[in-house]
Order: C-alpha cells, then sequence, then structure tokens
C-alpha cells in the first residue's frame, strides 16, 4: 500500500492499482484516470492523501480498514462502524440498521471490512456522487432521448406461440425465479460489482416471449407479489411487466418495449440506499430523510454507473421516475414533453404497482381502485394519459389477476382482458368445494368463460373483491 498526498493527485492520471480513500471507501479502479470530482469529493471529506492498493486486504494488513466477520451481522442489528464490501462500496453506515438486502449484498461481496473507528463516515457522499451525474445527463439530453418513435407497422406479426399460458402455480414460479434473479443482481450491484445490462435484458426478453403470445393475460403476472420487507425486486419484476405492456399498446417498437422491461427493472434500485425505516416510515419525514428520498432518483444514477452497457434512456427513467406531467414531481419538477416517454410510462406503472403491492405497513389496494385512482389522476393532469389509457386497455378495468363478484353470486378470478371492452374481462370462476352451483346462469365446464362473448343480461361483473373467498 502507498499513500499519496491529494496535492501530488494529478488530474488524468492513472494508476495500476485501485486508489483509495483513508476510510477504505474506492475512489478509482486501476486505469481509471484522476478527474477534479473525485478530489473534491475527497477534499470535501477532509482527507488529505489517498492510498494505492490492490485490494481492501492490503489495507487491511495496514490497519486501516479490519476484516468483518460477516455471521456477526443479523437482520436487525445495528452496526457500530461503517461496513465495506470488497470492491470499496459502503454497505452500512455507522448505526445503520441492517436489512436483508444487505445481507444479500455482503453474500455477493465475500469478503467484508470494517471502516476506521475513528473516521465519520460522510453521509453526503452519494449525494455528492449523485449529484455530479444528474449534472452530467442534463447537459447531454437530446430530444431523441427524451422521445419514443412509434414502430411504423405493426411489430408484433402473429407469430409462433410460446405454449400454452401457464396456470396459477407455474405462473407464480416463473415470476419468482425472476424475482429471485433481480434479488442477486441488485446485491451485487450494491455491493459495488459490476453487472452486464445484458443479464437484465435476458430477463426482460423471457417477458417478451410471453408478451407476443399471451398479450390479454400478459399482466397477471404483475398481480403475484408476495408480502415481505425488501419489496424492491418484486417490485422491479412488476413495473417491469406493466410498463412492456403499457409500451405494447402505445405501438412502440418491439427493442423499446424491450427497454421499457429493462428500465422497469433498473428505474428504482436508488432506493436500495434509503434505510427501511425511512422507506415504510408512515409519519412526516425529517428534513434529512426527506432529502434522502427526494434523492432516490439520483442515487439510481449513481448505481447505474455499475451496469456496463446501460442506456441513456434507461437512465432518464430512473432519473425523471417522479417528475409529474403538471411540474409537482421531483427531483426537477419537470412538465409534459420535458420528461421522458420512458419515464412517463414507468411512472404510470410504478404508481399502479406500489398501490396494489403489499407493504409491511399496509394491506394492498384493490387492483380496481387502484386503477380508478389512475384514472383520477390522469384525468388531473398529473400522469400521462397516453399510458394510462394503455394500462387499462392491457390490464383492464378489472385488472388481470384480480378477483371479481359475478352477477350470479359466484367469485371469479379475471385472467384476461380485452383492449375494447375494459369491463367485459375473460373469467375464472372459483367453485366453492362442495357447494352446489344451482344458481350458475352460464354453464360452465371448469374453462374460462370469456364475457366479451356472453350477453351482459346473463353474466356481468358486479364489483371487485379483495379475494376468492370474499
Ligand atoms: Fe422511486
Amino acid at each position: 500500500m502507498q499513500r499519496i498526498k491529494l496535492s501530488d493527485l494529478a488530474e488524468g492520471q492513472t494508476y495500476k492499482k485501485c486508489l483509495f480513500s483513508p476510510l477504505g471507501q474506492k475512489v478509482a479502479d486501476p486505469a481509471e484516470p484522476v478527474t477534479a470530482a473525485h478530489k473534491e469529493h475527497l477534499r470535501r471529506q477532509g482527507h488529505e492523501e489517498v492510498l494505492l492498493a490492490g485490494g481492501l486486504d492490503e489495507l487491511a494488513a495496514e490497519k486501516v480498514v479490519q476484516h468483518f466477520e460477516a455471521w456477526k451481522l443479523q437482520a436487525g442489528v445495528s452496526v457500530e462502524h461503517g461496513i465495506l464490501s470488497a470492491a470499496g462500496q459502503v454497505l452500512l453506515e455507522p448505526g445503520q440498521t441492517v436489512e436483508q438486502h444487505h445481507l444479500d449484498a455482503i453474500d455477493a461481496s465475500g469478503k467484508i471490512y470494517a471502516m476506521p473507528a475513528h473516521g465519520t463516515q460522510d453521509k453526503r457522499r452519494w449525494q455528492i456522487i449523485s449529484e455530479a451525474l444528474v449534472k452530467e445527463i442534463e447537459r447531454n439530453i437530446t430530444v431523441a432521448d427524451l422521445r419514443v418513435a412509434l414502430a411504423s407497422e405493426n411489430p408484433w406479426p402473429a407469430e409462433a406461440p410460446v405454449g400454452d399460458w401457464p396456470d396459477r402455480q407455474r405462473l407464480a414460479a416463473i415470476r419468482q425465479e425472476g424475482v429471485e434473479k433481480l434479488r442477486r443482481l441488485y446485491a451485487h450491484i450494491q455491493a459495488g460489482l459490476h453487472v452486464n445490462v445484458q443479464e437484465f435484458v435476458e430477463s426482460a426478453d423471457e417477458l417478451m416471449g410471453w408478451l407476443a403470445g399471451h398479450p390479454s393475460r400478459f399482466t397477471q403476472l404483475a398481480l403475484l407479489a408476495k408480502r415481505r420487507e425488501d419489496y424492491l425486486p418484486d417490485h422491479g419484476y412488476t413495473v417491469a411487466v406493466l410498463a412492456m405492456s403499457i409500451a405494447r399498446r402505445l405501438r412502440w417498437t418491439r427493442e423499446n418495449v424491450r427497454q421499457c422491461g429493462v428500465a422497469g427493472m433498473l428505474f428504482d434500485v436508488g432506493m436500495l440506499m434509503i434505510p427501511q425505516q425511512v422507506r415504510n416510515s408512515s409519519e412526516a419525514l425529517s428534513d434529512v430523510d426527506r432529502s434522502r428520498v427526494l434523492s432516490h432518483p439520483a442515487y439510481t444514477l449513481g448505481l447505474l454507473e455499475l451496469v456496463d452497457g446501460v442506456g441513456q434512456e434507461m437512465r432518464l427513467a430512473g432519473l425523471q421516475h417522479h417528475e409529474r406531467e403538471n411540474g409537482t414531481g421531483y427531483p426537477r419538477g419537470l412538465r409534459k414533453d420535458a420528461i421522458s416517454d420512458m419515464a412517463r410510462v414507468i411512472a404510470v406503472a410504478d404508481i399502479f404497482a406500489a398501490m396494489t403491492e403489499p407493504r409491511k405497513y399496509r394491506l394492498p389496494k384493490l387492483p380496481y381502485m387502484a386503477m380508478e385512482e389512475l384514472l383520477h389522476a390522469a384525468s388531473s393532469v398529473t400522469v400521462w394519459k397516453p399510458a394510462v389509457r394503455a394500462l387499462v386497455q392491457a390490464a383492464g378495468l378489472f385488472p388481470v389477476g384480480s378477483f371479481v363478484k359475478l352477477s350470479d353470486g359466484r367469485s371469479a378470478q379475471v385472467v384476461g382482458a380485452h383492449a375494447d371492452q375494459f369491463d367485459r374481462p375473460i373469467i375464472q370462476p372459483v367453485r366453492a368445494s362442495g357447494k352446489e352451483q344451482e344458481d350458475e346462469t352460464v354453464a360452465w365446464d371448469g374453462q374460462p368463460i370469456d364475457l366479451a362473448e356472453v350477453p351482459k343480461s346473463r353474466l356481468t361483473v358486479v364489483r371487485a373483491i379483495l379475494s376468492a373467498a370474499a
């Protein structure tokens, strides 16, 4: 390990080893040129030198940082010292409570290290890095980045079916596999390890297959989120599914629909940097916590630096997904056409997903109620109307996957939607075990019933219900 005075660090200079701050945070990779932002960041933290080393083991040998036994960390305990990943990324700040996704990131990291006790961890580190990235992206935005081109011809010609639409159990398994893959990728990013965007593209491609073969049933994949504290991978998957079906209805090119899926999986990763008690708080936040939440779109940009090959449109989706059409959003209060189309689609998918997902501190909203709220938001001009319209067309007014009460008293699950008849979905009645269904007005052979093919006078949806048992 070698110490280099900050004053001797020249912009543009490269080194064969990594540069670390005296607290063990990685500043630059081998062969990465030193920039003014690196020096400014170190100066703002009050450092006078940087450490040149092959890895944190060398810093540990010099007692700058200390090996830390990962088994000592459990969800719910708070750490005394800051904890670094092997890649020199701060996983936990002093005093922060350990959450499951931290443990996942520690697994991905392998070794972890405790930061020096005397070092005051700079809580604004992410803010500084992210703000620099935001400025850079804002300097370089072009109109082409903001607008998504429509397909000149039907991008979804009839094609070989991908197979039958899976039953409920298989569907849950497909979703679970996708969510677990996202969880692993998030853990890598959080540990400061690079991943290739191709990993996300592969997941989006799998979804493209289902979307192409079963467009009216596809959104069923979105309404299967489980109740859990670490909901971000679930949320990313749901938003990807919804955003792709919206983009398809908007007649975007297949490439853009795929990118929308990737953007859905990545747009909110900045939330990983927000402690759970802040994320889950239903009470008013302190100024510090509030500014952290408002910064999470910028934090997403910081973490996307670790996703090799990520495109400008995905960065914009991350940065702008909380902007609103009438300028009431954040971080910039942009209006309408200043917001990228992809960010507008992600925003609608994000709002619908958040309302219908269970959280630790509240029950999910009925998908029907969530849809109503979105339609209201569209008419009050906070969200992009075409995207909301496309979501209703893709998922139905009684969204695919949700449960309804029928006019003959039966309960049913909505399993498919028609773009032109929002209130006549395809349904799968749920037969109460051992109960005679003498009142069935439509003979039922166990297969789904397409209400679009049944006269309204015979069978209709009466209202939305929370579950089949209701
Ligand atoms: Fe967000």
